[in-house]
């Protein structure tokens, strides 16, 4: 029992003062929890000027500011670098406060980029508005076609900016050709691996110079968190961490501390999504009212002997379909599964979602830019989560039945 709980009053201070200072002197006794506590605290306190000095300078272990990192921040990150088999991680606010400062950190005015065109519909209008804003030169090219990868390098490329899988109508990044691409250029490469998770894909085993995640996706997996990460070498993470400290792009403690809780669990989940996802792709793609299903590991996908080579423990629970009928189709399809399979417009969650990218994810693009990356107005994104996946087809079996 904790010494404040007794019922005698335990000195003589003014209850402004006791409710001022409440909490200073906390003593949880010899037993440890066996989760780390969440640390919200927006500074640290310290005995003596020199010891404060100390941690300012990084002469002793010590936090002192939360904006400039917290104990919950510090193991997520310690653990993200491990599963990336990494040096080194920085997390912050959001996936695309994570994109934001490596791009910023690796990229002044006058230097040019070359990212997949079919990049994520946010990191899309990054690229579109912000980077050109701050005089850094972006060419979009479709990176499975590496010989105009190739043609895109330039003398003032400092970066090749990819997506592992993407988002939404799961292409394959041939990571090994399109980053020898980049050295041979003396070029870094980033890899936007969200989609992957690092329990399927770790791309600074292939060369990779540096690595995004959104947390909120699979290493939160439960639809609680916001957050990212850069992962990668030393110097350029914390280049990165330099910016978000800079612009305030911190990750919240408790966030923190979710994704850390989410992450236990996730090579367990990833291989639960992988398989489900398999099995319904297989269902839908056998469908006479489905006209197309976009999955890594479906045979039928055009680069699925890749996928299969890239990929040995499968390639998530993310998926693209269209039925036949168009944009008429799909709405009644969504409204059909509502409270089964809901509509919501993020991904990789325990349950399963559905997702319409041409109004969300891709909203920014033009009808003429989602066209050319296949993000039509029948287009579905599917995140099949980890449920049994004989009532995940049984919920789609009753679903398409609905539909004329
Ligand atoms: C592949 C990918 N990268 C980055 C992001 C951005 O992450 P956040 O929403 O955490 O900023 C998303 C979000 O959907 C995403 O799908």
């Amino acid at each position: 029992m904790l010494e404040r709980m007794s019922a005698e009053p335990v000195n003589t201070e003014s209850p402004q003062t006791i409710a001022a200072r409440a909490g200073l002197e906390l003593n949880i006794g010899v037993g440890q929890p066996i989760q780390p506590a969440i640390h919200q605290s927006t500074v640290y306190t310290y005995p003596s000027l020199e010891a404060l000095e100390s941690a300012m300078t990084f002469e002793q272990p010590g936090f002192v500011y939360y904006r400039n990192g917290h104990p919950n921040a510090a193991v997520l990150e310690e653990t993200l670098a491990a599963l990336e088999y990494a040096p080194s991680c920085a997390v912050a606010a959001s996936g695309m406060a994570a994109i934001s400062s490596v791009f910023m950190a690796l990229l002044g005015a006058g230097d040019h980029l070359i990212a997949d065109s079919n990049v994520y519909g946010g990191t899309f209008a990054l690229l579109a508005v912000d980077l050109p804003q701050m005089g850094i030169e972006v060419s979009l090219v479709d990176a499975q076609d590496h010989a105009a990868v190739a043609a895109a390098f330039k003398p003032n490329t400092k970066l090749l900016h990819l997506e592992s899988l993407s988002n939404p109508t799961l292409r394959v990044a041939d990571l090994p050709v399109l980053i020898a691409l980049g050295k041979a250029h003396n070029v870094r490469v980033s890899v936007d691996n969200t989609f992957a998770s690092p329990a399927l894909m770790n791309p600074m085993q292939h060369g990779a110079d540096v690595v995004v995640h959104s947390l909120a996706k699979y290493i939160g997996g439960h639809g609680a968190v916001m957050g990212g990460a850069v992962i990668g070498p030393r110097d350029v993470v914390e280049a990165a961490r330099g910016k978000l400290l800079r612009l305030g792009g911190t990750m919240a403690a408790f966030d923190a501390w979710l994704a850390l809780m989410g992450l236990k669990t996730l090579p367990l989940r990833m291989r639960a999504h992988s398989s489900n996802a398999l099995q319904v792709a297989r269902f839908l793609y056998a469908h006479p009212k489905i006209a197309r299903v976009d999955h890594p590991s479906l045979a039928s996908h055009p680069q699925h002997d890749l996928a299969a080579r890239l990929y040995p423990h499968g390639t998530g629970g993310m998926m693209a379909l269209e039925l036949h009928g168009g944009f008429d189709a799909a709405s009644s399809f969504v409204k059909a599964l509502s409270g089964k399979i809901p509509l919501a417009p993020s991904l990789a969650d325990v349950s399963s979602t559905i997702s319409y990218p041409a109004r969300t994810s891709h909203r920014a693009l033009t009808p003429q830019a989602r066209a050319l990356i296949g993000v039509t107005d029948g287009l579905l994104r599917l995140s099949v989560g980890i449920e049994d996946a004989d009532d995940l087809e049984r919920d789609l079996t009753a679903a398409l039945s609905e539909l004329a």
